[in-house]
């Protein structure tokens, strides 16, 4: 049990990447908090944990919305007394689109979730995590957040600013006993990469080149999660600020 009596806020938990977190956290042991925006699935996930006996709150939250970031993390701590580790998973794509086709409704919709998403997270905890001296911080950013033409223009400045917010907050509060950290996965099977519809093809074909042979299989969602569980534990105590790529060794080559 590796994370015993911990309590872990995970957004973007009703599905893909997040909702594989939160059920690896809840098999070490962790009180889950699963945040998300799609309500039908948050209680249908909520339920399924109850069923196996899991200790799961859920809170219906738009990561966009101060408001809703406010009462994930209040509700928190009036339900378990405590926040300990906080996985900003919530993330939306921006169809690809490449730098001459960028659409100003994608381009403040991307940057609200995905980067607002995780600045209001962490400027909520932190305070928490000051007074108890302790705390984990896992950001979800990307191959995209590393490199540079393997998504579209606006996901890629996203990820790029997780990547930067991710070190930033390593280096002022590590110092406190805080930590935080960011994975970067290549492509994973979720719902969020099952369709193309109403891609920029352009920004698409751009993005795929080269990449044809070299990534030998796409991860499935528990191999991330893995990750996530040893970074949210106390194996991990030495590591602060790294953006961990998972992409099976292809940004290797
Ligand atoms: N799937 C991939 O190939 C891949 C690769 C690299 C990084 N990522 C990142 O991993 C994270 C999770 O992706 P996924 O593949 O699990 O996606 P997904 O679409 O399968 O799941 C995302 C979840 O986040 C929720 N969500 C979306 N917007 C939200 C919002 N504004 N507020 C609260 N919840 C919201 C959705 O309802 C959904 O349950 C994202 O940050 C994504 O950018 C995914």
């Amino acid at each position: 049990m590796r994370l015993e009596n911990k309590v872990a806020i995970i957004t973007g938990s009703a599905s893909g990447i997040g909702k594989a977190i939160a059920t690896k956290y809840a098999a070490e042991g962790a009180k889950v908090v699963i945040a998300d925006f799609n309500e039908e699935a948050l209680h249908a996930t909520v339920e399924a944990f109850k069923a196996d006996q899991k200790d799961a709150f859920g809170v219906k939250v738009n990561v966009a919305n101060e408001e809703d970031i406010q009462r994930m993390v209040d509700d928190t701590i009036a339900h378990y007394g405590r926040v300990d580790i906080l996985v900003n998973c919530a993330g939306v794509l921006d169809n690809m689109q490449a730098a001459h086709n960028v659409e100003d409704a994608i381009w403040n919709r991307v940057m609200d979730i995905n980067v607002g998403g995780v600045m209001r997270g962490v400027r909520k905890v932190l305070p928490y995590f000051q007074e108890q001296k302790s705390g984990t911080i896992i950001n979800l950013a990307s191959i995209s957040g590393l490199q540079g033409g393997r998504g579209g223009f606006t996901y890629t400045a996203a990820k790029h600013a997780v990547a930067g917010m991710t070190k930033n907050v390593a280096s002022h509060y590590g110092p406190l006993g805080i930590r935080c950290n960011a994975i970067a996965p290549a492509q994973v099977d979720t719902g969020m990469t099952q369709s193309t519809d109403g891609y920029d093809m352009f920004g698409l074909t751009q993005s795929v080149r080269g990449v044809k042979g070299l990534m030998h299989r796409v991860a499935q969602p528990e191999e991330i999660a893995n990750i996530a569980l040893f970074l949210a534990s106390d194996e991990s105590s030495y590591v602060n600020g790294v953006v961990l790529a998972a992409d099976g060794g292809w940004s290797a080559y």
